[in-house]
């Protein structure tokens, strides 16, 4: 069988893969420590639990509208006046399957073959593969880490060509964890407003910021920009609802229509039983969330402080998210029995082998000098991983 050929460059994602790799290794009695997850190791609180278990006993298991039911828009809405200080209406709400799906409805529903998508580098996996699959064209722009990995305005505008259809931004940032201020933002957003690019944000890690960082949607800063902006957020990573699969997508109300039509013709809507429990993710209390970052925040500093302790090894502080991505460039190049670490991919391979730590290769997040390290697994993980990647780094000459 001939396979379509838009899928011919198609990458599963490699984060999945190092989580699986590092889970089957364990299955097989090895003691791998695995820095691959990207979601966090705190169960789904328990009225969110409750709330599913109520739908489904009320018998609330049946299709629902396609673009979501009433109630969870109107969480949604509510959600973002309170958060985030941005009215939108229901027509401008759509419940997907995920964050990633309502990023890939969204890409099928505004972009043709050969549309440019502009996305700063280092970039979360998935978008230049979605918007591959989708017949754009993914152009990348690279950040520096002595910029804090964040992209500067004129970066943006030199990118910009006739067939640029949308800027990705994702604030905070997955793999790096730095976030953008709001004055930074605005001066992005001047540029896209200017040149009638849409801004794709993804604001998935919006809860999780650190050291008194204030965050700021780029759909909150004014009209013109709000009207150019697709908001793509969800309850994945806040409630550690990562298997429930709700994420959301808010904007103006032709694009969210398309997006809705295109569900109505791939998944119809949904899990009921899971936006119904979102509902109570949304409204329900909210202290589960501040215990979780609170305790990401220690993992951090810890992380952070051991990674820059170890020679030849900087890391940036990340402001958001929960991963860290440590530069590990000046040991390419050094040798362990005869093999030689060429970039992040052998580093990677090295890690998991050698010293039994499963990490994600940087340039699958289109930087090859680092590796991603997620701090959401236990802090005595997090220890005994750190101090086997210290010993393996020794091991290179
Ligand atoms: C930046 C970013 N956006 C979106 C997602 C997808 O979230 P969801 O589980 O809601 O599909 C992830 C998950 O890893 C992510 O890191």
């Amino acid at each position: 069988m001939k396979l379509a050929e838009r899928l011919s460059t198609l990458k599963p994602s490699p984060t999945l893969a190092v989580t699986a790799k590092a889970k089957a290794m364990k299955a097989q009695g090895i003691d791998v420590v695995g820095f691959g997850a990207g979601e966090p190791d705190f169960d789904t609180p328990d009225n969110i639990k409750k709330a599913a278990i109520k739908a489904l006993d009320e018998g609330f298991t049946k299709y629902t509208p396609s673009g979501g039911i009433e109630d969870l828009k109107d969480a949604i809405i509510e959600k973002f006046k309170k958060d985030n200080s941005i009215t939108y209406e229901r027509s401008q709400i759509v419940v997907t399957c995920g964050a990633k799906h309502a990023i890939y409805a969204l890409a099928e529903a505004i972009l043709n073959p050969g549309d440019e998508v502009i996305i700063p580098a280092p970039y979360w996996v998935s978008y230049p593969e979605i918007v591959s699959i989708a017949g754009g064209k993914p152009v990348i722009i690279e950040t520096r880490e002595k910029d804090t990995f964040k992209v500067s305005p004129e970066q943006v505008k030199k990118a910009i060509t006739p067939k640029t259809k949308a800027l990705v931004l994702n604030s905070p940032s997955n793999p790096t964890g730095s976030a953008y201020e709001a004055s930074e933002l605005m001066k992005i957003a001047e540029v896209a407003v200017e040149k009638g690019v849409l801004i794709i944000s993804d604001e998935i890690y919006e809860k999780f910021v650190y050291d008194g960082f204030t965050f700021a949607s780029i759909a909150s800063l004014d009209q013109k920009i709000k009207d150019l902006t697709v908001v793509i957020n969800g309850v994945s990573k806040t409630y550690s609802m990562t298997g429930w699969r709700i994420g959301y997508a808010a904007g103006p109300k032709e694009i969210i229509n398309a997006i809705t039509d295109l569900q109505s013709q791939s998944t119809s809507n949904a899990t009921s039983i899971a936006q119904k429990a979102s509902v109570e993710a949304l409204k329900g209390p909210q202290d589960s969330v501040a215990t979780m970052v609170r305790e990401f925040d220690k993992r951090r500093k810890f992380m952070v402080e051991k990674l820059n302790s170890m020679p030849g090894v900087s890391c940036y502080n990340p402001k958001g998210a929960f991963y860290c991505f440590p530069n590990l460039s000046s040991h390419f190049g050094k040798s362990f029995n005869g093999k030689k670490i060429n970039g992040s991919s052998d580093m990677s391979t090295y890690l998991l082998e050698e010293a039994k730590v499963a990490v994600v290769s940087g340039d699958a997040f289109g930087s090859d000098e680092h590796i991603r390290l997620s701090y959401a697994i236990s802090a005595e993980s997090i220890r005994k991983g750190l101090d086997r990647i210290e010993a393996a780094l020794k091991n290179l000459r």
